[in-house]
């Protein structure tokens, strides 16, 4: 009996399944779409469409997109009575067009936010009140503008010091600890439907992630809901542990919420000549297995994690190059897949439960 040719693609998993028509080849989301999104952090170039090639990558690859700079203070509330929406609008317009999840990153934060947020007439410290309001009237501002646009915030990054105490930033100083708690109230306020996170690096080490769970409970106890922590996932070689990832996972996924990896890289130089644009076989394939770890994981963990985001698509849009060439992507200086790639991908179609038996009518096996 002839199959109908439908039929015998899906049994057969042909990938060609017709005379000249190809179904598209497997891509990051759609090896994981059964377990986590996957994004990246784009740059204007990317959402202002200026290079088809990444645009194309991104859109094949991606389904969720975190902006990288854009959405900090300093770039989108430059000066007190300024604000600067058009690269934020492009980057919500562009995720909106290729449907995918908008993340806005971020709100509260001691970098990247401008000297004056802190000042007031004659470079006194602001007091208490006054930056309270600030707070209140940029998050208002920012969250308002994409309400229902932007899928979910985070709202306070890196809040914690490696001994898991609180960092003392200026919010801490002037404010005091409860600038959290009112950074989430007043970003659910702006936003109902929006998911709120907490977003931190290092919380693989066990005195940070202490911290990182007493703050989440501090927060739960306040009535906030934190839909998930973001571990930025900035990584090395040699650092996390797997155990060490594993361990923080589990310690956020007992508090009820759901975890996220926001910033993944594998910092990566050549080894062999540091000034080099390319990355020798050997390196190449150590990155290979040192994602294929880090995957399993993730894939282990897939209930509680709703989100693997890379820091960055290609290799040259890393931040990490800012000092000497850096190779800790899946996609290389010319948007081409890297052994790295490959490894993640394999992982993800292994993890994916086979389809269903086809039942034929006549098959009294069945
Ligand atoms: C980085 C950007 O990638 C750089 O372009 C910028 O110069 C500095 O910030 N943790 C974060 C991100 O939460 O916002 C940072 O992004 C990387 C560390």
């Amino acid at each position: 009996m002839q199959l109908p040719r439908i039929v015998a693609c899906v049994v057969l998993g042909l990938r060609v399944c017709d005379a000249g028509v190809s179904s598209p080849a497997p891509t990051l989301k759609s090896a994981f779409a059964h377990a986590f999104r996957v994004g990246a952090a784009l740059n204007p170039t990317q959402f202002f469409e200026e290079n088809a090639r990444a645009v194309q990558l991104i859109t094949n690859q991606f389904n969720s997109i975190s902006p990288e700079n854009v959405l900090k203070w300093e770039s989108v509330h430059p000066f007190p009575d300024q604000y600067n929406f058009v690269p934020s609008d492009h980057y919500v317009d562009f995720g909106r067009k290729y449907h995918m999840f908008i993340v806005g990153h971020n709100l509260v934060w001691h970098s990247q936010t401008p000297g004056w947020v802190f000042k007031s007439i004659f470079n006194f410290p602001v007091t208490r009140e006054a930056l309270l309001q600030r707070m209140h009237d940029h998050i208002m501002t920012v969250v308002g503008r994409y309400k229902g646009k932007i899928g979910g915030w985070d709202v306070v990054n890196e809040a914690l010091n490696e001994d898991g105490t609180l960092r003392q930033t200026a919010w801490m100083q002037i404010i005091g600890p409860d600038y959290l708690v009112k950074a989430y109230q007043w970003a659910h306020e702006a936003d109902p439907k929006a998911q709120l996170y907490y977003n931190d690096f290092s919380m693989e080490n066990p005195p940070k992630r202490a911290g990182g769970v007493a703050l989440i409970k501090m927060l739960q106890a306040h009535g906030i809901h934190i839909a998930a922590v973001g571990m930025q996932g900035h990584y090395r070689m040699d650092w996390p542990s797997t155990n060490d990832v594993n361990d923080t996972i589990n310690a956020f996924a007992a508090l009820g919420v759901k975890v996220m990896i926001t910033e993944l890289d594998v910092y990566n130089q050549n080894p062999a000549d540091p000034h080099s644009l390319s990355l020798p076989e050997t390196a190449q394939q150590a990155l290979a297995a040192r994602y294929a770890d880090l995957f399993k994981v993730f894939l282990h963990h897939q209930k509680t994690l709703t989100r693997i985001t890379f820091w960055g698509v290609s290799d040259g849009d890393s931040w990490l190059n800012s000092d000497l060439p850096n190779f800790p992507l899946l996609f290389d200086r010319q948007y081409q897949p890297k052994p790295a790639y490959e490894a993640v991908m394999a992982l993800g179609r292994a993890s994916k439960a086979p389809p269903p038996p086809v039942r034929y009518k006549s098959d009294r096996n069945f």
